[in-house]
């Protein structure tokens, strides 16, 4: 099993990131965060390189999760990528790749299903790349793989065994039925439409919706809490700025303001529920980690994690 890698600062700094927090008090972030930046510069390079599970899905072609900092980008670079793609909601960090001599396309997917215009544009840059590629998503295990699948796919450049190898070998989750469906669905696509896609015009890097925004900012969280899980919920000696009960709370708070959020999925019964559910149990989290019981933070937390998983399938 890979190691999770903490989820990295948003860059909250830009006019875009300002914009957002006065549109959207909810889930938009508090205050460009400076503690933040420590979060992922202090353990060892090879747990902050971000490469932890790097796959060659064909030759020049490789995926998985979002590089984390310079060491990363450095180490992209190194192995002859020129050209990175994201498909992952969080906007990537592109003055950090520049400083490294590459390129971002940046293409959000959703968990559900990967649409065909996406798959398209991959296709497109994995077609006549000026080097090798690197396709990302947060953890490089879901959606990034099945693009890549479903992007070579298309291409001809693998079979269909090879692409559900491709999905397995990534430890793409079942709970994803769509992305598994798109890479089996995928059909060979006309070369013309591949050649004809403008590259060059495809977006550097997209902002997200204001729902995206809440789960992002509830991902960050949930990547500390695993952290601070896994040290007994005492912030960790690697960590010492993390701080489990604040995480736990504004999880609570990012799953009140959730119905709210502009692009949430309200037409789905189950999601106000859902996300009451989820809030109460972020917030019977936060109290038994402020009483120091480990043990019923444990239960709260699985219960939290399940909380997720359900609202994640009902609103497939
Ligand atoms: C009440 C419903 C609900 C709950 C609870 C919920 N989510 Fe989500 N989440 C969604 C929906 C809807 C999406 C969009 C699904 C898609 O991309 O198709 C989503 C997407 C995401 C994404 C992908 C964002 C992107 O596009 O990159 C992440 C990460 C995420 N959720 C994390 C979490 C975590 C962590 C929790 C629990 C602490 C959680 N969510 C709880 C409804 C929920």
């Amino acid at each position: 099993m890979p190691l999770r890698v903490p989820a990295p600062p948003l860059h909250p700094a830009g006019p875009f990131a300002i914009a957002l927090a006065l549109l959207l008090p909810a889930c938009a972030r508090p205050e460009p965060a400076a503690p933040d930046a420590s979060r992922t510069g202090s353990a060892d390079a090879h747990d902050t390189a971000g490469l932890r599970g790097v796959l060659v899905a064909a030759p020049g072609v490789l995926v998985g999760p979002h590089p984390a900092d310079d060491a990363a980008f450095a180490a992209l670079r190194a192995r002859g990528v020129r050209l990175i793609v994201s498909v992952d909601a969080v906007p990537p960090d592109l003055a950090r790749a520049h400083t490294h001599s590459l390129r971002y396309a940046h293409l959000p997917i959703s968990y559900s299903v990967i649409a065909p215009e996406r798959t398209l544009a991959l296709a497109a840059l994995l077609d006549a790349p000026p080097g090798a590629v690197y396709v990302h998503c947060h953890h490089g295990r879901h959606r990034a793989p099945a693009a890549v699948a479903a992007a070579l796919r298309g291409l001809g450049r693998i079979s269909a065994g090879q692409a559900e190898a491709l999905l397995s070998r990534a430890g793409t989750s079942t709970a994803y039925p769509g992305l598994w469906q798109t890479v089996r669905a995928q059909e060979l696509l006309d070369p013309a439409r591949v050649r004809a896609v403008d590259t060059q015009g495809l977006p550097r890097s997209v902002p997200p919706g204001a729902f995206t925004q809440c789960m992002i900012r509830a991902d960050e969280a949930a990547a500390n809490l695993e952290l601070a899980r896994a040290a007994r919920w005492v912030p960790p000696p690697a960590h010492p700025d993390l701080a489990p009960a604040a995480d736990a709370a504004q999880i609570a708070e990012v799953m009140r303001a959730l119905p709210g959020a502009q692009g949430a999925p309200l037409e789905v019964p189950e999601f106000r529920t859902l996300a009451a559910l989820a809030a109460e149990r972020a917030r019977r989290l936060e109290l038994a980690i402020l009483a120091g019981q480990a043990q019923a933070a444990d239960a709260a937390h699985d219960d939290l994690e399940a909380t997720c998983a359900a609202c994640h399938q009902a609103t497939q």
